[in-house]
């Protein structure tokens, strides 16, 4: 949104620039706000046509406090009740239309940076459907693939450098007559975003999922790890941190394939065929994806914390990149370097639980440790072009009459393949459908209350550098304007409902679901509420959201339908993330699609229309005290102990104190929601004044709550995560940590830095609490 704040937002925008998280950013935003707040009561009163989109009073549940003003409409508008909104939204997004959407984005590749062509499409079809719209670029620095080889060399003669070859590696996805995706000549090979170039011939072990656990197993077993190369099972943990583990313990570099044990039973080994004849894992199928350390960092790694412009200061990314290399193979391509370690070294099954179940015994593998016999080594080459390159977000923004009480919706765009039917472009799909959908509601008159803001974005793969960049640059505008962030990557995959969110999202996600027809059908009319286990993770990180949740402070959630145990295995960044497989075995009927889009679209109008901000403190009070419960078990475990010189005793009461409070605020807006649906005659004008006084006070606080929880110091060893309370776990990535300075500090049996991340969150935790009472 570069050019198009408002001029308020702009001088706040200016005079905020630097320093960032200074309390007095926040402090000075809210006197211009609160002074504001008269200004635009007295505005709601003189300018109601402009502003409040009712027409027949009584009949409207929409805008209460438009009762005072019946017979208006909106200029150009018939006027809309919030019912009729949700109508809109409901039967707008449409299954061919989502397919056509999906159609366009697998069509050809689209690479972080390598399709200005998608991105200008997905802006003209914005803009066609209303919704001003803008390419906003930044300069970032990744890897594009040059060259590969991963060989098994026996007898290799390190004087004259002679040797056979056991086996080459192909490296290569079939190419299926069915799924024309599969052979288009400018495919994009197997390679890792941020893997590092080199060239290195060693022994090799394998190291299971080469999570941190499975590595002090390794060492406890006295295998030896440095100047070898690991192989790896993808799963469990983020990939980059699995590389990241192998050359601290001064591995050379990484291969990392997919075991079937992955994919239950839908496995060829137990009965099922293989894409493209049914629904078990094509044997050829690769995982490409980021290495980079996304526990440490988001964003371009060379520009921490700042957005990555021509000319921006650059550090070496090496905190948060490998240098060693690393490639991605095939399970086809893995059998034979697993079986050749059968017989060297432990075996896998004598070890604890976390190694039991590989999926390829059938095939003759014994899971051997290894390192591999001395007359066979791995000859692992890596060629990677990094350069400093364009990528483009698409952004698009409809006005609402409070500029600054926004909500934004994301889903990036690129992919690591030509297709990408699933992983982003089913949500991309389903954003148009959100979009038009918006659409055809201010066609019919509508003008949203708040402000929406529409983010397309590229280079997520890599390490969700186009949302973070934006974030980066525009946090000034997010800290002080922003109300949630909704984000969708994955829409579609499979028939079950994924959530995760800030706690104060729960309650609009719950009553959004309850509004949309579920995908499955086999009870008539029964919604997506009925068929779902609402179980609402913590936010980790590994898409777009975290920028906002975790760097900015920005209340966020995630949503996408993925595999059930017996849905057809999906070919995660691999060539058969396709349309043909999407239209087969992924989403056949486009149900999900749409499902997808009309629960955004629910969750994104609520959150902009209602008049008190649908936001609840209790329901985040509560996950607090919990997470806490969580931080003591762990403690109890750790070295630490119970009787240590760490107490709980000061978090217990400072989380106590915000959880009344909580409860005291969201009790205060009920009955402000109460008070706002009974008429006020139009000569007591006054009340209706500072009833909007009231309302739009408290929205700041809604607004403003889960600002408090940054720390400006950010995590030990990881200063860019700047929450207290969300983080991806350091070794895990995906899955997300809570309370985690002092949660690794109790780990790490460090006391001083347990008392000090004791203080620093009931700092924060007070924070909270005065905030709401003020
Ligand atoms: C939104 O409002 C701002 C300030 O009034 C204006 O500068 C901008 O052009 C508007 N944007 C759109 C998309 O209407
Ligand atoms: C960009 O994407 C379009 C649509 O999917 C595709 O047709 C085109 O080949 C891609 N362009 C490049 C340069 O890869
Ligand atoms: C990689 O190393 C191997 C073995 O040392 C050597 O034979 C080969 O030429 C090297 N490849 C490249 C591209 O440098
Ligand atoms: C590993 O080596 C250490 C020291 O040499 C020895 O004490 C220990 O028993 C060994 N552990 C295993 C599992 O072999
Ligand atoms: C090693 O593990 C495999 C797979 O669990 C098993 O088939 C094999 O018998 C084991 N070998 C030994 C020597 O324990
Ligand atoms: C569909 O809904 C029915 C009834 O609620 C339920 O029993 C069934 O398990 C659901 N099927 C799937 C695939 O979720
Ligand atoms: C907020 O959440 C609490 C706890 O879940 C619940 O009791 C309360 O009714 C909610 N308030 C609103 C306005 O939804
Ligand atoms: C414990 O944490 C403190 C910071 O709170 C740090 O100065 C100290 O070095 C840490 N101790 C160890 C053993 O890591």
């Amino acid at each position: 949104m570069p050019d198009e704040q408002t001029p308020l937002l702009a001088v706040v925008r200016v005079a905020q620039r630097r320093p960032r998280y200074q309390h007095s950013t926040v402090r000075r935003f809210c006197t211009i706000v609160l002074s504001g707040a008269l200004v635009v009561a007295l505005i709601c009163l003189l300018l109601p046509a402009a502003f409040l989109p009712v027409a027949d009073g009584p009949k409207s549940s929409y805008l209460p406090w438009a009762n005072p003003f019946p017979h208006q409409a909106w200029p150009g508008g018939d006027g809309m009740t919030y019912e009729e909104l949700q109508t809109i939204l409901l039967q707008t997004p449409n299954e061919v239309e989502a397919r056509k959407s999906s159609e366009y984005y697998t069509a050809g590749p689209h690479l972080a940076g390598k399709n200005l062509s998608q991105a200008l499409w997905t802006k003209e079809k914005w803009e066609d459907y209303g919704v001003t719209s803008s390419i906003v670029a930044y300069d970032v620095y990744l890897n594009y693939p040059l060259d590969h080889r991963l060989a098994l060399l026996e007898g290799v003669d390190l004087a004259t450098n002679r040797h056979k070859i056991r086996y080459e590696c192909s490296l290569e996805e079939d190419v299926l007559d069915q799924d024309p995706t599969t052979g288009l000549s400018d495919r994009i090979p197997t390679f890792h975003g941020y893997s590092a170039s080199g060239n290195v011939t060693a022994p090799y072990v394998y190291v299971n999922f080469g999570t941190y656990k499975d590595f002090e197993d390794l060492l406890a077993a006295n295998v030896s790890l440095a100047g070898n190369i690991a192989i790896a099972k993808y799963g469990r943990v983020f990939r980059g941190l699995k590389v990241k583990r192998a050359q601290e313990l001064g591995m050379v570099g990484m291969v990392m394939y997919t075991d079937p044990q992955e994919d239950g039973e839908m496995t060829v080994a137990s009965g099922y065929k293989a894409y493209p004849e049914g629904p078990a894992r094509n044997p050829s199928s690769v995982q490409r994806g980021s290495t980079q350390y996304n526990s440490v960092l988001a964003g371009d790694p060379t520009t921490p914390g700042i957005p990555s412009k021509p000319g921006s200061p650059r550090v070496d990314p090496h905190k948060a990149i490998p240098s060693i290399p690393s490639l991605p193979i095939s399970y086809r391509d893995a059998l034979p370097l697993l079986k050749a370690l059968n017989g060297y070294g432990p075996n896998a099954s004598h070890f604890n639980k976390y190694w039991q179940g590989g999926g390829l015994t059938h095939e003759g593998v014994d899971y051997n440790i290894g390192p591999s016999p001395d007359s066979l080594v791995l000859n692992l080459m890596n060629a990677q072009e990094y350069t400093t390159t364009p990528i483009w977000n698409v952004i698009g923004v409809i006005n609402g009459s409070i500029p600054d009480e926004a909500i934004i919706l994301g889903n990036h765009r690129d992919a690591w393949i030509a297709g990408g039917a699933g992983d982003p472009n089913s949500g991309s799909a389903a954003f148009n459908e959100v979009i038009r959908a918006f659409s055809v509601a201010m066609q019919a008159g509508w003008k949203p209350l708040r402000t929406l803001v529409f983010a397309s974005w590229d280079g997520e793969e890599y390490g969700l550098l186009g949302s973070t960049e934006w974030v980066e640059e525009y946090l000034p505008w997010l800290s002080a304007g922003s109300v949630a962030y909704l984000n969708v990557d994955v829409g579609s995959v499979g028939p079950k409902l994924n959530a995760a969110a800030s706690p104060l999202l729960n309650k609009v996600i719950l009553e959004a679901a309850g509004l949309v027809p579920s995908p499955n059908q086999t009870v008539q009319g029964q919604t997506l509420l009925d068929t779902w286990d609402k179980r609402i993770k913590t936010m980790g990180s590994g898409s777009d959201f975290t920028a906002f949740q975790d760097f900015a402070g920005i209340p966020s959630l995630d949503l996408g339908f993925k595999e059930a145990p017996n849905s057809p295995v999906y070919h995660y960044h691999s060539n058969y993330d396709s349309f043909y497989w999407m239209d087969k075995f992924g989403d056949n009927q486009w149900h999900c699609h749409i499902t997808i889009a009309k629960l955004w679209a629910q969750i994104a109008m609520q959150l902009c229309e209602t008049p008190v901000l649908s936001l609840n403190t209790t329901d985040y009070a509560l996950a607090l005290s919990r997470y806490l419960e969580g931080v003591k078990e762990k403690a109890k475990k750790s070295t630490i102990g119970e009787d240590s010189a760490f107490s709980f005793k000061f978090l217990d009461h400072a989380t106590s104190e915000l959880q009344a409070a909580a409860t005291r605020f969201d009790t205060y807006t009920a009955n402000l929601i109460l008070r706002l649906s009974k008429p006020v005659p139009w000569w007591q004008w006054w009340k209706t004044v500072k009833l909007l006084y009231e309302v739009r006070k408290a929205n700041t606080k809604y607004k403003l709550l889960e600002r408090q929880f940054l720390y400006p110091g950010g995590l030990d060893h990881r200063p860019w995560f700047k929450h207290v309370v969300f983080a991806p776990g350091r070794w895990t990535g995906y899955s997300g940590a809570t309370y985690p300075g002092l949660a690794e500090s109790l780990e790490d049996g460090n006391v001083t830095n347990a008392v000090r991340w004791g203080e620093i969150i009931v700092e924060r935790l007070e924070g909270a609490k005065s905030l709401l009472e003020k």
